[in-house]
């Protein structure tokens, strides 16, 4: 006889195999508001579509007869050592998808020895996540129309020791997130006999809402501080689409560690970007966010590599959602791929437990490709990968 599983949220996790049940177990904790906010896409939603098909544009040609016993995940990430090519991306208001929020991500992604990305619209703040959870921390930046604040937010994240900075440049406007029109979606959320009906669905959401501390704009307000009415409207109207490369110029000055460019789809922005002194790209639609319609990223990665010749690190994202799909970028020549929706997924269905369970899950996941495609490290799989990986379609 099994032993009976007590605690919720070990039970809801040992019954999760992949990151679609462990979605599937958040959305039954998600008010549709929710839900609507993490999984929706811009528009149309082709680019969030196109994401996770271009993975199955790929078809993988393993090799055989290889002694693959031992397998080494290791890597090394903009200079320091990652136990696996992922990296947690930035999201916004993580702490509405679970009261523990932000450091719940972080804690999760230093136990499994990977980097958590801090997002400009996070939820908890620069100071208190690098002080609670210190680690492997990098930053990511959006450039506000106010650069005083733009800068106040890089020199705060340099003086926590958070070590790389990530800019986001796809995002001179937001995109038009159609579900959250549809919702009446806002942060924080609006009483209507529509929002309280679906929270009312949710008691379990609510009250581990009511019992952590509002939803703030933590690196804003400052992480007690007010809560602006309408924080998406306000973080809209921060958004600039001014924005050019001498800004990325100015902040390549301003930040002395790695920098990073995320939100490019261009091999010639790859190009530029690198010749501007950038030390990686994420090539990035944000996760079918912000342009629909566009290429997938994982479509624009061979030729980005192929352009850069390893003047700046390749990262991809973007409907990551299995160990075959880190493989597959690995194999077109990413250094690493960041996940976005899959450890919200985690955070949403177990907190901290299920951010680690998710990593667990690629990661063991990414082992296993390697071993059924005969190889047995990160750079032979990056070695190897024009032999191990054809475009079908
Ligand atoms: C994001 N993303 C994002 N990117 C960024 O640079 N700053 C941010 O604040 C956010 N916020 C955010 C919130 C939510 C709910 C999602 C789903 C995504 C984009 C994110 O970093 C990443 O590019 C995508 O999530 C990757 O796609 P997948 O893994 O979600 O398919």
């Amino acid at each position: 006889l099994r032993r009976p599983v007590l605690d919720p949220v070990e039970r809801t996790l040992s019954r999760c195999v992949t990151v679609d049940d462990v979605r599937t177990a958040a959305h039954r904790r998600w008010p549709a508001g929710v839900r609507g906010y993490v999984e929706g896409g811009a528009d149309g939603e082709v680019s969030l579509r196109r994401n996770r098909q271009a993975f199955s544009d790929y078809a993988l040609r393993p090799f055989t007869l290889r002694d693959v016993s031992r397998t080494d995940l290791t890597t090394t990430l903009l200079g320091s050592p990652a136990s696996a090519p992922l990296a947690l991306g930035p999201t916004g208001y993580t702490r509405m998808m679970h009261s523990a929020g932000e450091r719940a991500v972080a804690r999760a992604a230093r136990t499994a020895g990977v980097p958590y990305t801090l997002s400009t619209m996070a939820t908890t703040s620069i100071e208190d996540v690098a002080r609670d959870v210190p680690g492997e921390l990098w930053f990511q930046l959006y450039v506000w129309r106010d650069r005083q604040l733009m800068r106040e937010l890089l020199a705060r994240a340099q003086d926590s020791g958070y070590r790389v900075l990530m800019l986001t440049v796809d995002t001179p406007v937001t995109g038009l997130r159609v579900r959250d029109a549809h919702h009446g979606f806002t942060i924080p959320p609006q009483l209507s006999p529509r929002t309280v009906f679906d929270m009312a669905r949710h008691p379990g959401w609510c009250l581990r809402m009511l019992s952590g501390p509002m939803i703030t704009f933590a690196n804003i307000n400052g992480d007690r501080g007010q809560t602006p009415s309408g924080v998406m409207q306000f973080a809209a109207s921060q958004f600039d689409d001014t924005v050019t490369w001498e800004d990325l110029a100015e902040i390549r000055q301003l930040w002395p560690g790695p920098l990073v460019v995320k939100g490019l789809l261009r091999t010639e922005d790859a190009v530029r970007a690198a010749d501007a002194g950038v030390d990686a790209v994420v090539l990035s639609n944000h996760g079918g966010r912000q342009l629909d319609q566009t290429v997938a990223p994982l479509h624009a990665l061979p030729e980005v590599v192929d352009a850069l010749q390893g003047r700046a690190e390749v990262l991809v994202d973007s409907g990551v959602r299995r160990g075959t799909d880190i493989a597959i970028a690995l194999a077109l020549g990413a250094s690493a791929v960041l996940i976005g929706r899959p450890y919200l997924y985690g955070l949403g269905a177990g907190g901290e437990q299920g951010v680690s369970a998710v990593i667990g899950m690629l990661c063991d996941e990414l082992r296993r490709a390697m071993q059924l495609l005969g190889v047995s490290t990160v750079e032979e799989l990056r070695r190897e990968g024009p032999g191990l990986v054809r475009r079908v379609a």
